[in-house]
């Protein structure tokens, strides 16, 4: 009989579950807990019950743009896929945090409101995308979002890449309003974790359009990004930021000739520079050793330091 501290709750909790079946890398080794509560009662419920058994907690949407080390982890990962209502009044749309970006696009769509068409295609989380102001060419979670439903997790997290990896919390979280503002948001970043934030729904602000009009934008921004992404490999999307000025990280890996350059199953895309896909097998390390290479290479060639734009989910210190 199970006797692990989540054993009574309304949510499915796991041991030892290989986070390579939660990435959209594939990898990742497997962690001590992992929850699937089915309501954010039961998310808040299975953190308050990590936090008393001394757990380090991570929160995870879809897994889209993350990267989890190889190696087993001690950590209670706690899932939002559950958390899935998606609510529409007036001019906005409430959408919990494990909402599948995708289908926030396509309701609104139905609904005839305009203003998130531009995510077409980008994967992830609801939540995900808010921590990170998702987006690309034609805007960004920023443009539309009024504001969110978080929990605050009494975190001493000063670190970015510390993210949802939160100890010393209180017991207790309410989950109260902030305005957008508030989350400070900027290309691809928000202080969402480095303030220990825990988002659980967010509201958008939308335009009246033509569901046709909203259908046609789409898919033409899908078949742009099939044309030059690989969209149906094993990847992170792009794995680093644009630099802030000059030209973008995909066109520096690529005129630095790394385009094919592989280690072990992780290869640099030949269709896009700026993502590394799992081509066969590959492991977390193969990715992060062929990061380095990537990162020292465009630094030698151009003396530009590249950032990543994924998440590093790792034990150890030296990667964070
Ligand atoms: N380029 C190359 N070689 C490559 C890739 C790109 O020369 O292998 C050149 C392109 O020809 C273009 C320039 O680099 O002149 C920029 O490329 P692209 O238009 O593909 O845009 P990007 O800046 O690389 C950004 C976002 C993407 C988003 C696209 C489209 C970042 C880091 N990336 O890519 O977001 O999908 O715009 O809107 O901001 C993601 O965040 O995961 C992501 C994929």
């Amino acid at each position: 009989m199970s006797t692990h501290p989540f054993a009574d709750l309304s949510a499915a909790v796991r041991e030892n579950e290989p986070m390579a079946r939660h990435t959209s890398f594939g990898v990742g080794g497997p962690v001590r807990f992992f929850a699937e509560p089915r309501d954010s009662e039961a998310f808040l419920l299975a953190h308050q019950r990590g936090v008393a058994a001394g757990l380090p907690i991570r929160i995870l949407g879809r897994g889209s743009n993350i990267l989890v080390t190889d190696e087993p982890h001690p950590w209670l990962v706690i899932s939002t896929r559950h958390l899935s209502g998606l609510r529409h009044s007036g001019s906005c749309i409430e959408a919990d945090a494990g909402v599948y970006l995708p289908r926030l696009v396509a309701a609104a769509e139905n609904w005839g409101m305009g203003g998130l068409e531009p995510l077409a295609g980008i994967p992830g989380s609801v939540g995900g995308a808010v921590a990170m102001n998702a987006g690309g060419r034609y805007g960004r979670v920023a443009n539309t979002l009024v504001g969110a439903m978080v929990a605050r997790f009494d975190s001493s997290a000063s670190d970015l890449n510390q993210q949802s990896e939160i100890r010393n919390q209180k017991s207790e979280m309410v989950p109260y309003w902030v305005d957008t503002a508030e989350l400070g948001l900027d290309y691809r970043y928000s202080i969402v974790p480095k303030a220990g934030l825990v988002l659980l729904s967010a509201t958008f602000q939308l335009d009246k359009a033509a569901p046709r009009q909203l259908a046609e934008r789409r898919l033409g921004i899908l078949a742009e990004k099939h044309a030059t992404q690989p969209m149906d490999a094993l990847s992170a999307g792009c794995v680093f930021k644009n630099p802030p000025t000059g030209k973008s990280a995909g066109w520096l890996i690529d005129q630095a000739g790394l385009k094919g350059a592989r280690v072990g199953g992780a290869v640099v895309s030949h269709k896009h520079a700026n993502f590394i896909v799992n081509g066969r097998n590959a492991t977390a390390r193969d990715i992060l050793q062929l990061i380095d290479i990537v990162v020292k290479r465009v630094l030698d060639r151009f003396g530009i330091e590249l950032e990543l734009e994924i998440e590093v989910w790792t034990n150890n210190e030296e990667r964070r």
